[in-house]
């Protein structure tokens, strides 16, 4: 059976305190036991710390939202997986569409900086979805079959379990109009059978997100899907309380 796993992508927001301030938040509304389901926020880098430190009790996980895939040299600006794996991060989120479309991110670059964060001993949350024109167009299945070829090329069968896909139509990112359960559904199922083409059955225990305007509103029905496995979660993860609704609400369905 496949973890329930809702993980907040705060994007660039949050200041140190205001990240503080909302991991304590968090913490305080949310202090049932979490047995069932695996929760995450991925702040931006300079907040990693004090995420490392309020979180230290606590049953919620963090990770980063992007890294380098080589260990160290000469790349200004950037962080590589072994900095984040010191602190203690979790996760790395790599391939976001907004790195994709914004900052050249490639699916080959996507497939180097997954291999570094397992590498590392991190799980990489690798990001795959069309974008609105793709999808009109009937592209759909295409453009994740060839981001899931490209993507996943450095992920063998020995560590394919070592990976969370999540899928986020570019459509509904931050636009809030999200995916339907169905199409959300339809898209899932579809990865999972490109990822049984790949490692067979062991596809059966990859989590695969959604992404994409889930709210507290939506996230019951999305969440009901089969192959739907938690989500990946923007501006809705802002809000400590939008944040806990969800995840209750992630919870509730895979009891
Ligand atoms: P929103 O939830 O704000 O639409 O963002 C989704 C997302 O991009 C998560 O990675």
């Amino acid at each position: 059976m496949r973890q329930k796993f809702v993980c907040g992508n705060w994007k660039m927001n949050g200041t140190i305190e205001e990240t503080r301030k909302l991991l304590f938040q968090l913490n305080v509304e949310w202090s049932k036991t979490c047995e069932n389901i695996e929760v995450a926020v991925c702040p931006p880098f300079t907040s990693l710390l004090i995420a490392k430190h309020e979180l230290e009790f606590a049953k919620i996980k963090f990770g980063a939202q992007n890294c380098h895939w080589q260990d160290k040299g000469a790349f200004t600006g950037e962080i590589s997986a072994v900095m984040l794996a010191e602190l203690d991060c979790t996760y790395v989120i790599v391939g976001h569409s907004e790195r994709r479309t914004l900052f050249g991110e490639t699916n080959e670059t996507v497939a180097k900086k997954a291999a570094a964060v397992i590498q590392a001993g991190m799980l990489p949350i690798i990001c795959v979805g069309e974008t609105e024109k793709e999808r009109e167009a009937n592209q759909t299945e295409a453009v994740l079959r060839a981001q899931i070829e490209g993507s996943l090329a450095t992920i063998t069968n020995e560590n394919c379990s070592k990976m969370v896909i999540a899928y986020e139509p570019v459509w509904a990112i931050g636009t809030g109009k999200n995916a339907t359960p169905a199409q959300a559904q339809e898209a899932h199922a579809f990865i999972r059978s490109e990822l049984k083409m790949r490692y067979g059955n062991a596809a059966d225990s990859i989590q695969i997100l959604y992404g994409g305007s889930l709210k507290p509103e939506n996230a019951d029905a999305i969440f009901a899907q089969p192959d739907v496995d938690g989500g990946l979660i923007g501006g809705a993860s802002l809000d400590a309380g939008s944040f806990v609704r969800i995840i209750e609400s992630a919870a509730e369905t895979r009891a």
